[in-house]
């Protein structure tokens, strides 16, 4: 199985609305960051599917070290 790879080094804040679905990717591959395009194909890593209970803002993890995905958890500090 492959790594993940950092799409970046700070979470994206993004706007999530309720009742729609969202496909994180985990891999880092994606062009469609912090989202999945199907780029993991072939490395073993699968995206996070997720939804929301109310719509807000979320930081979303880009650096792929999140323990608890796909929501930004301070991982990306230690990995600079
Ligand atoms: Fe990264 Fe799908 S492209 S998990």
């Amino acid at each position: 199985m492959s790594k993940p790879i950092a799409a970046g080094n700070e979470p994206v804040i993004i706007q999530l609305e309720q009742g729609k679905k969202y496909v994180w990717c985990s891999c880092g591959r994606s062009t469609r960051q912090p989202f999945c395009d199907g780029s993991h194909r072939g490395t073993g890593l699968e995206p996070v599917r997720f939804a929301v209970d109310e719509t807000r803002e979320a930081a979303l993890c880009q650096c792929k070290e999140t323990r608890n995905p796909p929501y930004c958890d301070g991982s990306h500090a230690n990995s600079q």
